[in-house]
């Protein structure tokens, strides 16, 4: 199923009628464990994704199923408070339905975060890792279907996908905050099912660094449509095949648990030295 420019427009419109002018410069997408996030934002607008033309609802563990506009750091923001997934049954069409609407509203930035596998050895599950490029090689593109051009060009470039200035940033950000923050090529793998260890020797070879099930589809659409982007992983576990032992959805959650507090940490330092 695709959208029309017209689904967009209804969607944003919508919104608009909620916000009283407000108008967000930073779309945030919050991966597991991240959401609650969303709940520092101050006077905050919440919508919850039902309630909005053409959304979905967020079916996946830790993901609450909102829209949160208000002010972070100083900074304008409209925060996704959960995602959609491919592996939810949802088509990419719905999965970036909100990106492009937030881009509607008036975001420029997207941050997008996620919970990822590790692949590099050198590593730690616990560490942070600024996406510095992507591959994707499972399913089509998000942008496969008849091209929208109020939104962009029908072949766009993705040579720079992940802003250098906003990769600075967060480098800074991480520096002064005493993070370890790695940097990496995130793999989408489509999912659900964890990755097989056979998978990730393949997934190094091919040069990533990090494996996950997001974040790509979205940040196809929203470089579409001119958005900059920084995207942030937090390596939650191993990937599979490099310790001895299953990997588990728990642990998973657990480790995004653990590690939300430098996570958010990091993300408002970036949001309060943007102007920098
Ligand atoms: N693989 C894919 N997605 C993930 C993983 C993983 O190991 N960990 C968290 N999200």
């Amino acid at each position: 199923m695709s959208f029309t420019y017209a689904d967009y427009t209804a969607s944003a419109d919508y919104l608009k009628s909620r916000l009283d002018g407000f108008v967000p410069r930073v779309a945030m997408v919050l991966g597991s464990g991240l959401g609650y996030l969303a709940e520092q934002v101050e006077n905050p607008i919440s919508v919850p994704f039902f309630a909005i033309p053409h959304f979905r609802r967020s079916t996946a563990p830790g993901h609450a199923g909102r829209l949160v506009f208000g002010t972070m750091e100083g900074q304008k923001v409209v925060i996704m408070q959960g995602r959609f997934h491919h592996y939810e049954g949802y088509d990419f069409a719905d999965v970036t339905f909100p990106i492009r609407v937030m881009r509607l509203l008036g975001a420029e930035l997207l941050v997008v975060t996620n919970a990822a596998g590790c692949v590099n050895r050198d590593w730690q599950a616990g560490n942070l890792m600024l996406i510095e490029d992507h591959i994707k090689l499972a399913l089509d593109s998000p942008l496969c279907g008849p091209n929208l051009p109020e939104f962009g060009p029908r072949f766009p470039d993705s040579s720079y996908n992940y802003s250098a200035q906003l990769r600075g940033l967060a480098r800074r950000c991480a520096g002064e905050l005493g993070l370890t923050l790695r940097e990496g090529v995130y793999l989408y793998m489509s999912g659900p099912q964890y990755e097989t260890p056979a998978e990730i020797r393949a997934a190094r070879i091919l040069g990533a660094d990090a494996v996950g099930m997001s974040t790509v589809p979205e940040v196809i659409i929203a470089r579409h449509c001119g958005m900059e982007v920084l995207g942030i992983t937090l390596l939650t576990n191993m990937a599979a095949g490099i310790l001895d032992q299953p990997l588990t959805e728990e642990e998973v959650l657990e480790a995004a648990e653990a590690g939300k507090e430098g996570f958010s940490a990091l993300l408002r330092a970036c949001l309060r030295n943007l102007d920098e």
